[in-house]
């Protein structure tokens, strides 16, 4: 079969040679975890070689935390001073909302359906501080347009969350619609980009978006333990988180206990050590990442997932993501009778790795994919049709 899009060879079949998973796999899951490259294989073992040979590397790892800090600032095209680096996701947006105060009238966090369950739960747990959940459901169609929002944000509402790519269904939320209706009523915005950076082009200067999270595990092709979050420097002055921790300071080399001064950037947002053995492997994710750029592997899972869609459309199976490019990321999901069963026989049976939720099988596509991974996967579907709703 004619190859689909220009960047094949460029893109997918040039680096796939690096992630040695694709020797004995067709690996279509980086929704849940990036492949592993030889590249970042050898960072983690530098890792453990410094350790061995030196012991404690501390300015070494001072340094890998601001290389770290500049890699995300660089992917996200924000400065580095308005980057925290942390180890998870839900200790960034944890840290953030214990910044914002809930006791007044503007309480209410306002929370898509497509959240990740890290977002929901943070966002219940204020309830002990005073806020209230709103949560916003899909159309029939699964989609929720920056209406359904608009129907919700109020002079009540404190924060919107707005995840940029659904972790369920694919779905690509219009941030910047959606940015515009909450400021409209003054509430800031949180846009949870996991299942978005390092394969959609994150721009936070046209994003709309006040502060943006995420972390290296998925298609910044690092390992779970590092993650990030941006955010407008013009609110940093406001913001002072309750959770924090010593590397939040403004000087840490002052060891002080006798007061709370957190650093003038989003370094407040920091929290302890660094994530000394993630920030290995997630400085080398993102470096690969940055050297093939994320226009291209943007340009690339599109196009993959725009053959995707066609071939699973021409077998009649149901599509759960949007067609159309704008409304999608590198997610395509679609709808099964026994998702359980179909993901493990793809897995045993044909050696494709996918993942699901709900009731649908997730196939992710990345920068190491190519036509014939699309191809391989429509066709053991085709072979379990029954499995297919
Ligand atoms: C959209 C999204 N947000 C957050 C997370 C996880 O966040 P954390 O870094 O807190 O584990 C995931 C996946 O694990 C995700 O898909």
């Amino acid at each position: 079969m004619q190859p689909s899009n220009r960047l094949l060879q460029g893109v997918g079949a040039t680096i796939r040679g690096d992630f040695p998973i694709f020797e004995h796999a067709t690996y279509l899951n980086s929704c849940s975890q990036g492949a592993l490259s030889l590249r970042v294989r050898a960072a983690v073992e530098e890792w453990l070689s410094g350790w061995d040979e030196n012991g404690a590397e501390w300015e070494f790892w001072v340094e890998r935390n601001e290389s770290a800090r500049a890699g995300f600032a660089g992917l996200l095209h924000a400065a580095a001073d308005e980057v925290a680096v942390t180890t998870s996701v839900s200790q960034a947006v944890s840290a953030f909302v214990s910044a914002l105060d809930f006791s007044g009238e503007r309480n209410r966090i306002v929370i898509s359906d497509y959240e990740f369950p890290t977002i929901g739960q943070i966002a219940h747990a204020q309830a002990l501080r005073g806020a209230e959940v709103v949560r916003i459901l899909p159309e029939a169609d699964g989609s929720i347009p920056p209406e359904r929002f608009a129907a919700e944000v109020d002079e009540r509402t404190a924060l919107v969350c707005c995840t940029a790519v659904s972790f369920r269904t694919g779905h690509r939320h219009d941030v910047a619609a959606i940015a515009e209706i909450a400021h409209a009523s003054g509430a800031l915005v949180l846009a949870d980009s996991y299942q978005a950076v390092g394969a959609v082009e994150l721009d936070v200067r046209t994003l709309g978006a006040d502060v943006v999270t995420g972390g290296t595990v998925k298609y910044l092709l690092g390992s779970a333990g590092l993650g990030f979050m941006w955010l407008r420097g013009s609110l940093l002055e406001s913001l002072l988180p309750t959770q924090t921790g010593w590397f939040a300071d403004e000087d840490i080399f002052a060891m002080s206990i006798s007061d709370y001064s957190p650093h003038a950037s989003a370094r407040r947002f920091d929290s302890g050590t660094p994530p000394v053995p993630s920030l290995y492997p997630g400085t080398a994710g993102l470096e690969i990442i940055a050297e093939v750029g994320v226009p291209a592997i943007e340009e690339h899972v599109l196009e993959l997932g725009s053959r995707l869609i066609d071939r699973l459309d021409e077998i009649g199976a149901k599509v759960v993501t949007p067609r159309e490019r704008e409304r999608r990321g590198p997610l395509v999901c679609v709808r099964s009778t026994d998702v359980v069963r179909l993901c493990s026989e793809l897995a045993e049976e044909e050696r494709i790795v996918t993942s699901h939720r709900d009731d649908a099988l997730r196939v992710a596509l990345h920068l190491y994919n190519i036509d014939e991974d699309v191809d391989r996967v429509v066709a053991a579907l085709t072979a379990r049709r029954h499995l297919l709703a």
